[in-house]
């Protein structure tokens, strides 16, 4: 009998040293869990980071050096050049200076031309000329980062935007997605399309699509009825609602590479006073990503060739996973624009000179609504301090 016992107990240690070996292959070194400041002790608001799996994203985002500053010479760039619609009011050295950093972060160097990557967006014979759909698209973008780094503080301050957050040398981002039409119900039997791991949702078997379903759309994000609600009444949030949301959940957690905790106190997700400031981040950037496929993207849609478009025709929007690229900070926060001042001002209004009369720049779009009193009482870690426990 006691030999028994001491066999069996010496055969665990050797399992659970087997199985650690194992699990050490697979993950090793373990994840260390830190806990947010913000959260009060023992609420579950803790980030878990592996740091073999850190290093390597470091390594993945890492912000290029600044170009020299330009010598600064009081003459605006729309005085001297007849087509600018966005960049008029920018000095002139300080114009050539970012034109450089744009060809760098958007023009892979296999595609230069004599050491310079101008002739992607350029007719070299006709600066001015916009006979390449890539320059249009260009002056779309300046003013989409503008609008980013002017009116949407709340969500990109002081990191801040430029055409390298999304780029990162290539002339399409990585992380971009179109409308995903799912499967036609073949002849033989029902599809559905239901219970298919798809990668947006981080390989759960939500719906597939929810980029479409609240980004182009505007539906529901929310689990929990306000009040308790009798079934078929309006304000129910039914089962779709509550699908969708996880799987839009899923998606964000997945593009900054955090945790539903990041955000959330696991114990309430609805409640606005127990959840960190990172969620009011999250609920600017909803509407910043919004706005901007649909005033600077999606009016492109006849310009931009079909081969960069989706299978239904639409072209390549900005999403989470565009900007922070599995980061919570894009470029672990470097903060590149405010070296590029000409992206940091609001576009100008009208061209400086009236040389060529180019078509009238579009007004900025409206001020970026407020956030509603129903949602941050941003007290968040001080509610949570003050003892909600
Ligand atoms: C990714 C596209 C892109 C690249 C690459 C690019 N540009 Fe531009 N360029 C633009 C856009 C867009 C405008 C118009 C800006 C505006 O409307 O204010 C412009 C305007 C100009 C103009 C003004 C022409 C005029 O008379 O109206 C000059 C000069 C210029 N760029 C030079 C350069 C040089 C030099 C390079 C290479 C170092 C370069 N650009 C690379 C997009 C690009
Ligand atoms: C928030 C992310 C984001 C930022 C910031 C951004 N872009 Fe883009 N850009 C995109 C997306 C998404 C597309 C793909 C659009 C498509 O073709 O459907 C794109 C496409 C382009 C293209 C077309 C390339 C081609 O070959 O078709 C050009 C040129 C471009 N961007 C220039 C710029 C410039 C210049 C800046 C900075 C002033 C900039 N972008 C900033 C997301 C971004
Ligand atoms: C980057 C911050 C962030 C992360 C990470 C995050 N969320 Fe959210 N979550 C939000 C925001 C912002 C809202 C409110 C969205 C709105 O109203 O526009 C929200 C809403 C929700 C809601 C709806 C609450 C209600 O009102 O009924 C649920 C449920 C939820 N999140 C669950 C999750 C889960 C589960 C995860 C992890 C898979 C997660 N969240 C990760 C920011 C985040
Ligand atoms: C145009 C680029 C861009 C896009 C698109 C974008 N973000 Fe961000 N985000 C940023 C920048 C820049 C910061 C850093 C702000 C700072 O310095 O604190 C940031 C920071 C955050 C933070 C704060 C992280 C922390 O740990 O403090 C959250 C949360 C966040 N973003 C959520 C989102 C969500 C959710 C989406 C998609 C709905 C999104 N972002 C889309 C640029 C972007």
């Amino acid at each position: 009998m006691r030999t028994m016992l001491f066999a069996k107990h010496k055969a665990l240690p050797l399992a659970a040293v087997g199985i650690a070996l194992l699990m050490a292959g697979c993950e090793g070194p373990p994840p260390q869990s830190t806990q947010y400041p913000y959260s009060y002790r023992g609420v579950g608001q803790n980030a878990f980071v592996n740091p073999r799996i850190l290093a390597k994203l470091h390594e993945a985002n890492v912000a290029p050096e600044s170009l020299a500053p330009a010598v600064p010479i009081p003459v605006a760039a729309g005085s001297v050049y007849q087509n600018l619609q966005v960049l008029g009011d920018v000095s002139i050295t300080e114009f050539t200076r970012q034109m450089s950093a744009i060809a760098e972060w958007i023009v892979p160097k296999d595609q230069w031309v004599n050491g310079q990557g101008c002739v992607y967006c350029h007719d070299l014979n006709n600066m001015a000329a916009d006979t390449k759909y890539q320059k249009v698209v260009a002056r779309s973008m300046i003013k989409m980062t503008k609008r980013a780094n002017v009116d949407w503080q709340a969500h990109v301050a002081p990191t801040g935007v430029t055409c390298y957050t999304c780029h990162r040398g290539q002339p399409i981002p990585k992380y971009v997605w179109t409308t995903n039409p799912g499967e036609k119900p073949h002849t033989s039997g029902y599809v559905g399309n239901q219970n298919r791991l798809s990668a947006v949702t981080a390989y759960t078997s939500l719906p597939f699509d929810p980029l479409t379903t609240y980004f182009d759309k505007e539906a529901v994000i929310a689990l929990t009825p306000p009040t308790a609600v009798a079934p078929f009444h309006p304000k129910t949030v039914n089962t779709k609602n509550a699908e969708g949301t996880y799987a839009l959940m899923n998606y964000i957690s997945r593009s900054l590479g955090v945790g539903c905790n990041h955000c959330h106190n696991s114990r309430q997700f609805a409640d606005w006073a127990q959840s960190s400031p990172q969620r009011v981040k999250g609920w600017y950037a909803i509407r910043m990503v919004r706005e901007a496929n649909k005033n600077f993207i999606l009016p492109l849609t006849d310009i931009i060739p079909a081969v960069n478009k989706g299978p239904l025709g639409d072209p390549k929007r900005i999403g989470c996973e565009t900007c922070h690229q599995g980061v919570n900070k894009p470029l672990f926060g470097a903060e590149m624009a405010k070296d590029y001042p000409a992206l940091l001002t609001p576009p100008a209004t009208a061209p400086a000179a009236p040389a060529a009369a180019p078509a009238a720049a579009e007004p900025a779009p409206a001020q970026v609504e407020a956030v509603p009193a129903s949602e941050p009482k941003v007290t968040g870690l001080a509610g949570t301090a003050a003892g909600v426990m």
